[in-house]
């Protein structure tokens, strides 16, 4: 039950009773307060010669009515907040007998104590209270002995109100405060609370819906660490040039943030430079796209230096026409999502210095790569098949990877958890032996500039006998996944590559689903379970199928004149034996078929 708090001894029953009514007023959201509310406890102030106080949530509801020095009131905590960094989440109105707004130090030091979103201040008219006048203060930081700094605004008239926009001078008080909080620490370590949005407009060229895709955001956004506390989506004929949603649902996206402590938006589509600026402006949180999402991702998954190289060449590709010559925005400061990877103060550099920084770059992946190919070029030489996992992230590829080869990679229900190549050694049925790479997962509009950056990489696993085509088809999109795994595929020209499809994840399927029926009869598939270890065998026995094809068994006859010859086969197939007869030494080789012309004179035919 409400109660009026304060100094209410001597007080008449009518005023009680106009103190308590104040409970049943709601400030619009967006206002500071409403000239109403201000009014009424004017003329209360007037009455009774004393300070009326409110103190008002995000929401604009009125948690306590009080009566005499706004200092002395307890007030309740709102939970979840008042950590470093951030602001109550209440605000504090009260009354100044006699006219005068001006702040007192004592009014100053509540808001400091009390981390007030603000404190306003009305200088009641005692003659005209819809005369009165206002003051208000915030935070803004800290000065050199830690103590919090305070800023004064004024004085307002109170039809003025209507022109002030509380979410933007909340979001900014905040952000000065956690900038400058020293124990700020605790407030990073909450996760960043985040709101998505996406636009549907036009036509929509996308096999996925928007809703679709905007979960996929919501699995991404977890991935890198967000906690999603709500999605948007709006459907308008085509974007803003300026602000890419409408504007009026900026202004119900920043009443939103500010109510409910939200620290970063999310939009599904890429966003201009200018458009990412303006809504970071508009919505006093940081604003990021699917785009720069992404990267954040594989900012943090990158393992290896080509892998973090390739990440932090995307990542400044991406920040590069976003520099503008005037540093980034105020709200990336702050760390995060977003800001990981090539960190603040490179990102803070000019444009010449980021491009410096590209062309390094570039010269070092180039080197790595140099490296690579040596390496593979061996692995030519000897002959070894080779097989790369593709598919869609969260499809199951590592999990498969392990199964196969007992190895121990990291398989996690979270997208984009394999970054860098892993390559292991396959052991085929027929004895061979295969090389099996497991490669970054895909998704649909994976960012050019990743693309770009790991092209190479991705072109040298690709680079591959057989791709095996992990498909999860537990999930209800797994064919539109499917088309974009071959849609990154063709960008990085290996959709001539054979391509064998693994359906994963069947055990995830209903008994008598009819699903199953119709995947097995689609050719060139398998259906299996990597988890529950599934079909195994018979994928095993696949791949040495596919792999016999680009290979054969011959027999060749090397003279002991020639015995140089039978050390170079070593190293040109698998030698499966190897006898020393009279007239030189008889060796079974698996050969790959392009390479049979060369020892044509030596082979014995009709034992191939
Ligand atoms: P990225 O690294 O994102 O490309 O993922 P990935 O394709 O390597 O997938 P990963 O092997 O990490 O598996 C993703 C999730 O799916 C994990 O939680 C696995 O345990 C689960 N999973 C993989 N295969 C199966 C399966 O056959 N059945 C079931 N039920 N779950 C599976």
């Amino acid at each position: 039950m409400p109660e009026v708090l304060g100094k209410t001894d001597g007080l008449k029953n009518n005023i009680l009773a106009e103190l308590m009514q104040l409970y049943d007023l709601k400030v619009p959201p967006w206002q500071l307060v409403s000239p109403e509310i201000a009014v009424r406890m004017a003329k209360i102030t007037t009455a009774v010669n004393r300070e009326v106080n409110i103190f008002l949530d995000r929401k604009g509801n009125v948690l306590n009515v009080s009566i005499g020095d706004s200092n002395t009131v307890s007030l309740p905590e709102l939970p979840g907040r008042r950590g470093a960094g951030r602001l109550s989440g209440i605000r504090c109105i009260h009354m100044h007998p006699g006219g005068n707004p001006q702040m007192s130090g004592i009014d100053h030091s509540a808001l400091r104590i009390h981390k007030y979103d603000l404190m306003a201040a009305i200088g009641v008219n005692d003659e005209k209270p819809e005369e009165s006048v206002l003051n208000f203060a915030i935070i803004t930081g800290k000065d050199s002995y830690g103590q919090y700094t305070v800023q004064e605004y004024g004085v307002l008239q109170l039809d003025a109100l209507e022109t002030i926009f509380l979410p933007n001078i909340i979001s900014s008080a905040e952000k000065l405060l956690s900038l400058t909080d020293d124990t700020m620490g605790t407030a990073a370590q909450r996760p960043e609370q985040t709101m998505l949005v996406s636009l549907e407009y036009g036509k929509q060229d996308r096999l996925w819906t928007s809703e679709d895709s905007l979960e996929e955001l919501r699995q991404l956004a977890e991935t890198a660490g967000a906690e999603v506390k709500a999605k948007f989506l709006q459907k308008r004929p085509k974007p803003d040039p300026g602000y890419f949603i409408g504007r009026g649902k900026v202004r119900d996206l920043a009443l939103f943030a500010q109510q409910e402590d939200i620290d970063l938006c999310i939009f599904d589509e890429e966003l201009s430079p200018a458009q990412q600026r303006n809504l970071e402006q508009a919505l006093g949180i940081k604003v990021l796209d699917r785009t720069a999402l992404i990267l954040d991702i594989f900012a943090q998954r990158a393992q290896t230096n080509e892998g973090k190289l390739q990440v932090e060449l995307a990542q400044l590709q991406y920040t590069l026409p976003r520099i503008m010559g005037q540093g980034l925005s105020l709200s990336r400061l702050g760390g995060g999502i977003g800001t990981r990877g090539p960190g603040e103060t490179k990102l803070e550099t000019d444009r010449r210095m980021i491009r410096d920084r590209i062309a390094y770059i570039k010269g070092c992946i180039d080197k790595v790569q140099n490296v690579r190919k040596l390496h593979r070029a061996k692995r030519n030489k000897n002959q070894v098949p080779s097989v790369s996992l593709v598919g869609y992230t969260n499809a199951g590829k590592s999990t498969l990877l392990n199964a196969l080869t007992n190895a121990d990679v990291y398989a996690q229900d979270q997208l984009f958890a394999t970054l860098d190549p892993t390559t292991r050694q396959l052991a085929l049925p027929d004895k061979r032996q295969a090389i099996l790479t497991d490669t970054v997962g895909f998704i649909q509009r994976l960012p050019h500039q990743l693309i770009a950056a790991f092209k190479s990489t991705l072109e040298e696993t690709l680079d591959a006998d057989l791709l095996v085509h992990v498909i999860d088809v537990s999930h209800p999109l797994y064919k539109e996944q499917s088309e974009a795994v071959y849609r990154v595929l063709q960008e990085v020209g290996a959709e001539d590559k054979p391509v064998f499809s693994v359906f994963n994840k069947i055990d995830k399927l209903p008994e008598d689903s009819g699903l199953l029926t119709q995947l097995k009869e689609i050719p060139e598939s398998i259906c299996i379970s990597a988890k529950k270890k599934i079909g195994l065998e018979e994928l095993l026995e696949i791949i040495a199928e596919h792999l016999k094809l680009k290979s054969a068994e011959v027999t060749l006859l090397i003279p002991y004149s020639d015995s140089g010859m039978a050390a170079r086969l070593f190293d040109t197939g698998t030698v499966l034996s190897q006898d020393y007869e009279a007239d030189g030494i008889k060796m079974k080789v698996r050969m790959q078929t392009d390479e049979m012309n060369r020892w044509e004179k030596f082979m014995i035919k009709g034992e191939c």
